[in-house]
């Protein structure tokens, strides 16, 4: 059977991941610094998924991707039972823009050493299955609304800086392995919502700066307004447009990315992760709005530094190559963002 270590598998994005493995039955292994996560997220797992398989399948370890002995003790105490670990998802990361500007060395510290040593371990228990979190901050968007894998490269912030890197690293290592490794860097547009049966969500423990927590902030009144950042943009309405991807569809491309890995011979690939559809920061908020009967108070600020008008990935290669496709629309990341959020808040 196929054992799976989630790295970051209590965040948003890894624990979603970490639901949509189990559901299927096979093991997982979660490694959590919990630095910007809770144990709590695994809770309501028993309501989906039968305790004693949880039991069977699911372990939970605190720790940090920096520390190589204790990734060390993993890999070595699973290759003595009779299901060694075979792939990684490696979602542990640091992902605030702001904080990577005011503290580049621990972002370089936590994405790039820690996936350096990951790999190392890795490879000496002969695990050579990858699946990166990377994003769309790789590129330039100034060269065009619709990026696709080979559009231009140019992280304009230390964080996109290291996840660059970490996907230059895992080129060199697939090469350098007369091929044995087989890596995919799924690069996220922009995943929002939660788990459709609202077991799970977005919960972040530091500072929230991203678009959907804080639009449910203004929604369950724990924040008076959302400020847009700017109505100047190049775009129908004048707010920002970005890909939206509802992350059970994102969790889902996981999935289809572990099961490319096992039935291919070694491959190195980045791929987009994101519908193909642009939505404003307006759009958004309207489609919140009706979708939920929840007003959003709104005002307009200043546009945000290092902002882009719009980010929109083209996502042909993941369909072609995976066989996925995004099945949830916008309404949808809407209705079970809050319906997750709500349960939770109010
Ligand atoms: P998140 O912060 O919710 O999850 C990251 C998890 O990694 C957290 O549970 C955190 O406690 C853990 N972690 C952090 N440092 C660690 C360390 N040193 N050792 C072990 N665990 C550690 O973030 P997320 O939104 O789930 O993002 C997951 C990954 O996807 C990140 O690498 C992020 O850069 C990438 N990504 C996210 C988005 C997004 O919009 N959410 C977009 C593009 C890429
Ligand atoms: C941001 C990061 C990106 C990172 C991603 C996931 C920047 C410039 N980019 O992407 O590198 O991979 O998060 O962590 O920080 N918005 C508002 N008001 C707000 C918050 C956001 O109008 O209070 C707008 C933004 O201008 C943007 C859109 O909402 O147009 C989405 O913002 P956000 O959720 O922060 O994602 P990105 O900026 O796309």
């Amino acid at each position: 059977m196929e054992k799976i270590l989630i790295t970051g598998g209590a965040g948003y994005v890894g624990s979603h991941i970490t639901l949509n493995i189990l559901k299927r039955g096979l093991k997982v292994i979660v490694l959590d610094s919990f630095v910007n996560s809770s144990k709590d997220v695994f809770n309501n797992f028993c309501k989906v998924i039968d305790k004693k398989i949880l039991k069977r399948n699911f372990k939970i370890i605190t720790g940090d991707i920096r520390n190589k002995k204790l990734l060390n003790d993993i890999f070595e105490d699973n290759a003595k039972t009779e299901c060694a670990i075979s792939s990684v998802i490696h979602c542990a990361g640091l992902k605030s823009v702001q904080t990577s500007i005011i503290n580049p060395k621990e972002y370089w510290d936590v994405n790039v050493l820690g996936t350096m040593n990951l790999v190392d371990i890795m490879e000496s228990y002969s695990c050579k299955k990858i699946i990166f979190s990377s994003s769309a901050t790789v590129y330039d968007p100034s060269v065009g609304d619709i990026l696709d894998e080979n559009s231009r490269i140019s992280p304009i912030n230390p964080y996109g800086s290291t996840k660059f890197v970490v996907e230059k690293f895992l080129e060199d290592i697939h090469k350098s392995s007369k091929n044995e490794w087989k890596c995919i860097n799924l690069r996220y547009f922009n995943p929002i919502g939660a788990d459709p049966e609202g077991i799970i969500g977005e919960s972040p423990l530091k500072e929230k700066n991203n678009i959907f927590p804080l639009i449910m902030d203004v929604a369950s009144k724990k924040l008076e307004k959302f400020t847009i950042f700017g109505n100047d943009w190049d775009s129908s309405d004048g707010t920002c447009v970005r890909d939206y991807i509802h992350i059970d569809d994102l969790a889902e491309s996981h999935i289809k990315a572990l099961e490319y890995l096992n039935n291919n011979t070694p491959v190195f690939m980045n791929l987009n992760v994101g519908t193909g559809e642009g939505t404003s920061v307006l759009e958004l908020i309207k489609k919140f709005e009706e979708t939920n009967q929840i007003s959003i108070p709104f005002i307009y600020g200043e546009r945000r530094k290092g902002d882009f008008g719009t980010v929109v990935a083209d996502n042909r290669l993941a369909k072609k190559v995976l066989g996925w496709i995004p099945k949830k629309d916008l309404k949808d990341m809407c209705k079970d963002g809050w319906n997750w959020f709500s349960n939770k808040n109010i």
